[in-house]
């Protein structure tokens, strides 16, 4: 199977996608056994052709043998620059080196400083400011930054006459599309679960910049018909539904009834405490997405993370691992603190044979943090009469934490 492909996407507008099944942790952290797709653009115009991003430097030779076969790169008059992360900018040298020097480099200001210091390469370069346009044989082209999805140096490309939106980063997801296009409804199913983890793992630090800078593109009056990013789909059948799906996930509109329970366990302490709450909030109704890190069973933090924006709460329960929190646990709460810090409610439990210094601990972070510590409860080994009754009042008060929670989101 070619690495690199090229599709037409309109009449003059191609994309060429990269397909990334070498990949196991995007960004060398997070796991993504389903690969990535790393999506370019290319717009033939009478008077030159513009290309968009480039891709991963470990692809460059497949990628510039796909560009080659859809035009000379001489012809090639702009480069616009969405973002520079190298996923989009490794093969940046090389493929300007192959259009040559005349080509104008168009991107927000910080680009240019992240060529030299990535690359130390000095283009023709082209600031572009909010309202930027660009004309090339009577195409026209307006670029808006969008600072934090995901750098600071992040834009986008809208094209009024098509409606066409090349938007970055932003709605992309991954994995490996079987197809190009959002035609295929269980497809886009499968898409929207490995784009909620990406948006969450990637974007959610700063998914207040989803929020103010949609306010933007609203205030633009762009409604793109046909969404292109840089990684997943081209949304063309149903743009509203990623555009819908990104800014219920910066919001953290929760699926009514949804618990995620995430819990460590070394000798089962932990896992009989755990089990018995899960029993008595299964007993109101909820829903219960389950995590553990055990023996025979280890979660990844980006699955977990991934269902963190639909939730409408959150159970941590940890063993006390030396005298702090178990590892695993305490990794998977500073990422949850970093991408996933949402106004919901957390239920703490936690185990140990003498000191319990993992709830003390966790404890404290929560309640540093924007998340609703409904209770903490600490069990000293084998559960006792009061240790029971302890968890299942902390049951009640989640219960009865949500349902205010409820009430006051209307
Ligand atoms: Fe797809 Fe932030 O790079």
């Amino acid at each position: 199977m070619k690495t690199v492909t090229t599709h037409q996407i309109l009449n003059d507008l191609y994309l060429i996608r990269t397909t990334d099944t070498q990949l196991k942790y995007f960004e060398a952290l997070w796991d993504v056994p389903e690969g990535m797709v790393y999506n370019a653009y290319l717009l033939k115009t009478d008077e030159g052709a513009v290309l968009f991003d480039t891709t991963k430097a470990n692809f460059t030779e497949p990628f510039l043998e796909a560009l080659r076969a859809l035009i000379d790169p001489a012809e090639i008059k702009h480069l616009v620059i969405h973002h520079m992360e190298p996923d989009h900018s490794g093969a940046l040298p090389a493929v300007l080196e192959a259009i040559g020097s005349d080509v104008q480099v168009w991107g927000h200001p910080f680009t240019k400083r992240l060529m030299e210091s990535l690359y130390g390469i000095t283009p023709k370069f082209q600031v572009v400011k909010d309202g930027t346009a660009l004309n090339v044989g009577g195409k026209e082209m307006v670029f808006l930054q969008m600072p934090w999805l995901h750098w600071p140096e992040t834009m986008i490309t809208y094209m009024p006459e098509v409606k066409v939106m090349l938007s970055g980063d932003i709605f992309g997801g991954y994995g490996i599309p079987g197809h190009i296009f959002d035609d295929d409804e269980e497809e886009v199913h499968e898409f929207l679960h490995l784009a909620r983890e990406y948006f969450i793992t990637v974007i959610g630090h700063y998914k207040d910049y989803v929020v103010k800078n949609f306010a933007k593109l609203q205030s633009e009056g762009f409604q793109p018909e046909w969404i292109l990013p840089a990684h997943g789909l081209v949304w063309r059948n149903e743009p509203s539904k990623i555009v819908d799906a990104y800014a219920n996930w910066a919001a953290g509109t929760p699926s009514q009834g949804k618990i995620v329970v995430v819990y460590s366990s070394m000798y089962g302490v932990v896992e009989k405490a755990i089990d018995l709450l899960m029993d008595a909030l299964k007993g109101y109704g909820f829903d219960l997405e389950v995590f553990r890190f055990t023996d025979d069973h280890h979660d990844t933090v980006v699955d977990i993370l991934g269902e963190i924006p639909e939730s409408e709460a959150i159970v941590l329960a940890t063993a006390t691992y030396e005298s702090g929190v178990f590892p695993l646990m305490e990794h998977f709460v500073d990422e949850l603190m970093h991408k996933a810090a949402y106004e919901k409610p957390v239920l703490l439990l936690s185990a140990s044979g003498w000191a319990c210094m993992a709830g003390k601990q966790l404890q404290q972070v929560l309640e540093e943090s924007v998340f609703n510590l409904v209770d903490a409860v600490k069990v000293k080994g084998v559960l006792n009469s009061e240790s029971r009754q302890a968890i299942l009042d902390a049951a009640e008060k989640l219960n009865a934490a949500m349902l205010e929670h409820r009430s006051s989101q209307g």
